[in-house]
């Protein structure tokens, strides 16, 4: 790393990288400890300030409602709709011009798509979910490939003032069920598949499985994308592309952008917690816009010219997030890559980078170390001197990843955002700007506005270095506003433990210089490759089948996904476990949640360790995975 001058220089502990001249001169934010202080002596006014950046039907009477904690409101009064800032305002200027989109496929096809053509595709799917009856408040379900027509759906839900309630694609047949059925949606819109690996992902058949478990909604949209055969429901499903040249929908390119109050809900997305039972975060219109712009603009530093790339999954919060609404309101343009990594080889994603000029990456500390395993040889076939910017997100990142990430990629000129943040608070909270020094494996800072502190067991703030609960102590515009259906669900969750603090879930050390690093969950939620995946859903679908009597999973350490998941299995009587019932289990789970929740290990046990009020107890099997000490066994039963 070329060491320069930096006024922190020589002031910082530990290992340090400082921001070269050139990245801070062009920097949107040259002084980001001048933002934090701005900030910190007037929230509402540092608020108010970015929301003005933005369009308005008509701007709110107070920034922030506290008068119902912590049912916080922002930016009370005031009209706006997210595709108003997504799309209407570019649409007016020179932008209508500029690509939006450039989509290339898992096979090579490639596609662009223009602000100009995005808003059309827009209109006319917006008017063909009126059709089907979808109105204001009603839900939406999406559930596709990485393809453009997943943007158009949920930006032409936005538009008509409907909640999308988008699930991640590697999900499968009863995590898709629990969530359509939770939502009560009125429309599901699918693909006849996605390319995944050179093999297809059935999509519209999971679809198909998880209505049969539920009543039906009205409709189902179908994308025809991979061209494989499916079933299709005669009145129930219909093919997205016979809808979308319809006499009604062809001579119908125009359509009003909802007049949303800020408040209105966007979107909902699960996301998993403590309990079995899906469990929706409420995004809204108003605050969440101006967060996810803002945080997009000062971290990601976007300029006109830049070509970003988040490789997320929209299906995920940092795809709804820094895929859909940030880049679109910041008028960025943006590339989706449809398949996996290492397809055909594992420079895919390097030949990616070139062949379009990426500018900016955005990824995750899994797929680093996945291709990092792999060698240098991959990115080194490949002229990687666009990128300007590297991105880091979903769970902590080794300092070995954040070294070869910096030096093989970045080319030791790229600074690396690390950003720590959460489904739940809908924007970055963690995370360095260009100019600011970086240190590997730290997130750095609160973004400005944001008080982030690491607390014990009482709630008293711990001191530098030592661990502590992650909390947040004051509000921010793109948190989550309660969970769907759940308000008290949404107090006990994050509100109880501590009065006054957002308790994250995770835990974390703050050091000397005010940095801070996160460890991990302290819950009963499992990272694995960085996806977000519940304990109880996990052992509720292990225990769905008909062999297994109990279940209990963990998360232990891997090379690779981080974290991987370990399951302890009792049988029912007179079953025998063996490999291949292992081997069952394996892709029961696959088959029921998803291939992210295939165990790595799966163990038949004939006992698992409980509390006397029949809680499993993780952290016992867990100690017991590492060969460490049990600790505090008291209340064990057995
Ligand atoms: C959890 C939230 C935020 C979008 C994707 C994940 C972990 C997230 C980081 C980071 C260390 C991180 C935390 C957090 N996490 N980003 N930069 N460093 N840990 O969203 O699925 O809601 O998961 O991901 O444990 O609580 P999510």
């Amino acid at each position: 790393m070329a060491v320069t001058k930096s006024p922190q220089e020589g002031k910082l502990s530990g290992e340090v990288f400082y921001p070269s001249p050139e990245v801070v001169a062009q920097a949107n934010v040259k002084d980001p400890e001048a933002a934090r202080k701005e900030a910190n002596e007037n929230l509402e006014s540092y608020w108010a300030r970015r929301a003005n950046e933005l369009e308005w039907f008509q701007k709110w009477d107070k920034v922030l409602d506290e008068s119902n904690k912590p049912f916080y409101k922002w930016f009370v009064g005031g009209k706006t709709n997210i595709v108003l800032n997504a799309i209407d305002r570019h649409v007016k200027t020179w932008r209508r011009n500029k690509l939006a989109f450039i989509w290339e496929g898992e096979k090579g096809e490639v596609r662009t798509m223009s602000y100009h053509a995005l808003a059309r595709e827009v209109c006319k799917f917006a008017n063909v979910l009126k059709s089907m009856g979808v109105t204001k408040g009603d839900r939406v379900t999406i559930y596709m490939p990485r393809i453009l027509e997943t943007v158009v759906a949920m930006l032409a839900t936005a538009k008509i003032g409907a909640v999308h309630s988008v699930v991640y694609g590697g999900f499968s047949v009863e995590a898709l069920h629990g969530r359509i059925e939770d939502s009560e949606s009125k429309v599901i819109i699918t693909a006849d598949g996605g390319n995944m690996n050179g093999k297809i992902v059935e999509l519209k058949k999971i679809v198909d499985e998880a209505l049969r478990r539920t009543a039906a909604p009205e409709n189902v949209v179908v994308i025809k994308h991979t061209g494989k055969e499916v079933n299709m429901e005669p009145g129930r499903d219909f093919w997205y592309h016979e809808l979308m040249t319809l006499p009604l929908t062809r001579n119908n390119q125009r359509c009003e952008t909802e007049v949303m109050d800020a408040e209105d809900p966007l979107y909902i997305l699960y996301t998993s917690g403590t309990t079995g039972k899906p469990k929706a975060v409420v995004h809204t219109h108003g605050g969440y816009q101006v967060g996810v712009y803002s945080t997009f603009k000062d971290v990601f530093d976007i300029k006109e010219e830049d070509r970003w790339w988040c490789t997320a999954d929209p299906g995920w919060v940092t795809g709804h997030s820094y895929i859909v609404y940030a880049p679109l309101i910041a008028g960025a343009t943006s590339i989706i890559y449809e398949g996996a990594p290492t397809y055909p080889y594992p420079d895919r994603w390097w030949g990616i980078i070139e062949k379009y000029g990426v500018s900016v990456l955005y990824t995750t500390p899994t797929a680093i170390r996945g291709l990092m395993r792999f060698g240098s040889a991959w990115p080194n076939r490949h002229d990687l001197s666009s990128l300007r910017l590297l991105g880091s997100v979903g769970e902590p990142i080794n300092p070995e990843a954040w070294r070869w990430f910096h030096k093989y990629i970045g080319k030791e000129r790229c600074p690396i955002m690390d950003t720590w943040w959460q489904t739940e608070t809908g924007m970055f909270m963690i995370a360095p700007m260009p100019a600011d020094p970086l240190k590997p494996g730290s997130g750095t800072r609160p973004y400005p506005g944001v008080e982030v502190d690491v607390v014990n067991e009482e709630g008293k703030s711990v001191k530098a270095g030592e661990e502590g609960f992650l909390v947040l102590k004051k509000p921010w515009p793109a948190m989550l506003r309660t969970i769907y259906k759940d308000p008290d669900r949404y107090v006990s969750t994050y509100w109880s433990k501590y009065p006054g603090m957002y308790l994250a879930g995770d835990s974390a050390r703050k050091d000397e210089d005010g940095y801070f690093w996160i460890i991990g969950r302290v819950d009963d939620v499992i990272k694995v490759s960085g996806y977000r995946l519940g304990t109880a859903e996990l052992e509720s679908a292990l225990v769905s089948h008909a062999s297994v009597a109990e279940a209990a999973v963990i998360g232990l350490p891997h090379e690779i996904k981080g974290i991987a998941i370990h399951a302890y299995v009792i049988l029912k009587a007179g079953i025998e476990g063996n490999e291949k019932l292992a081997e069952e289990l394996k892709q029961h789970m696959s088959h029921e949640v998803g291939p992210i929740a295939k165990p790595e290990k799966i163990e038949f046990v004939a006992t698992l360790p409980k509390t006397r009020s029949g809680k499993i107890m993780r952290r016992v099997l867990k100690a017991r995975a590492q060969g460490m000490s049990e600790g505090d066994l008291t209340t064990l039963e057995e």
